[in-house]
């Protein structure tokens, strides 16, 4: 730090200039990180709401207990979407992440009363890394679950693995590397069979797949409405269109609340209580959240993803119209993941790399990963012209390496 302060105007100004350098979360040149919904009427709600809460701290429900309502409503809504029991109930977080550390506490705390030391996670080869995280938090055991041919989790593989000590099956509705349904249904009944937990991760598709649903596309049973799902989390920050630190998880069996909130009272200061990981929680992602669900409602999301889906269509068409190249599996939604058996594809990332598309890459199998959000409608056509482009020009691949994101 500076000994004397600087003006305002030139803190900003260094702040723009730093920001330059990355790439606009606005451009549609992003795919996945950011969800950019191009709507400005949206963008200035969120504007409004985060002004309006900008210091509030949703750690303390009898000091803003209207807070502590907006993140009930929030989970109430989410609960709506997803058909939640009434007796199920839920927390919101900071994101995917955390919501799934809960979920996993959860199941962690259930396995333990029946006796298991170290509960072990079913993990489809395909899962976000999330749930290894957990396992290296709660001293749990992560064992994956190979995917069939189509990029599904194997549920012959999981029902070979289950064992005494797991805890719970994960099934991703839809994967984040493939955009793929795993088998919800055949995964819940094998979990329900052993008597163990299913969560279900929508993070990305929490926000997707009701609304496919509506428009009458062909949906997979995949949420609350299938017997033995346990626990579904769901991004609102994702394709909830809000910005970061928002997310749901959802819990059927009323027991969450005695593993998932932890209260202590054996310090000077009296009882604390917080119902996730953090302490201190900024309340602008639960208002603006709850604001989007209040604003939108079911038909402006469905009306999003209509447009949304209009997009992946044509996109995925262009796509597939150029000579080598392939999408992986059966995609659902709005991701694609795009490989090749004759072309360089980390090449052709490079050229696109190079023209300002943030295009990501996945290792299996070898291509490139597309999370389309509903402002790429505007750059389609000019997408899909560089990328024809590159196909046909691209040199050696820089060998880029493959990241998340
Ligand atoms: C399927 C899936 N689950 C969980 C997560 C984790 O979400 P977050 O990054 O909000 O923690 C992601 C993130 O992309 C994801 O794609």
């Amino acid at each position: 730090m500076n000994g004397t302060g600087i003006p305002a105007s030139v803190v900003l100004a260094e702040l723009d200039q730093r920001r330059a350098t990355e790439p606009d979360v606005h451009g549609a040149r992003l795919f996945g990180l950011v969800y950019p919904s191009g709507r400005d009427d949206l963008e200035e709600l969120f504007l409004q709401v985060q002004r309006r809460y900008l210091f509030h701290n949703a750690l303390n429900p009898f000091k803003f207990p209207e807070i502590a309502a907006l993140e009930a409503e929030v989970v109430q809504m989410t609960g709506e979407l997803l058909h939640l029991p009434e007796l199920g109930g839920g927390t919101m977080t900071s994101g995917g992440t955390e919501s799934i550390l809960m979920s996993m506490l959860v199941n962690r705390e259930r396995a333990r009363a029946r006796g298991v030391e170290r509960p072990q996670i079913l993990v489809p080869y395909s899962a976000h890394p999330a749930y290894s995280k957990a396992a290296h938090y709660f001293g749990m055991e992560v064992v994956p679950v190979p995917l069939d041919d189509q990029w599904r989790v194997d549920v012959h593989a999981a029902a070979a693995l289950i064992g005494p000590s797991t805890a719970v099956l994960v099934a991703s509705a839809f994967s984040y590397p493939h955009g793929v349904m795993d088998p919800v249904a055949d995964v819940a009944a094998l979990a329900a069979e052993h008597g163990v937990g299913c969560h279900i991760d929508a993070c990305v598709g929490g926000f997707v797949l009701p609304f496919l649903e509506r428009l009458g596309r062909q949906v997979p049973p995949w949420d609350f409405r299938v017997d033995g799902v346990t626990e579904i989390s769901a991004d609102v920050h994702k394709f909830g269109y809000v910005p970061k630190g928002a997310s749901v998880i959802l819990h059927r069996d009323p027991d969450w609340s005695s593993h998932q909130v932890f209260l202590f009272d054996q310090w000077p200061a009296g009882l604390y209580g917080s119902p996730a990981i953090m302490g201190a929680r900024p309340a602008a992602p639960i208002a603006t959240a709850w604001a989007a669900m209040r604003y939108l409602g079911v038909d402006g999301y469905t009306e999003i993803m209509r447009d949304l889906m209009a997009t992946v269509e044509k996109i995925r068409a262009g796509l597939e119209a150029m000579p080598g190249i392939e999408i992986v599996g059966a995609p659902i939604g709005p991701v694609l993941a795009l490989h090749s058996s004759t072309l360089d594809l980390y090449a052709v990332g490079d050229v696109m790399d190079a023209r300002g598309w943030n295009l990501n890459r996945n290792v299996e199998p070898r291509g490139l990963h597309m999370m389309l959000s509903p402002a790429h409608a505007n750059v389609a056509d000019e997408l899909l012209a560089d990328f024809a482009d590159a196909v046909a020009n691209h040199g050696e691949s820089k060998g880029v390496e493959a990241r998340y994101s």
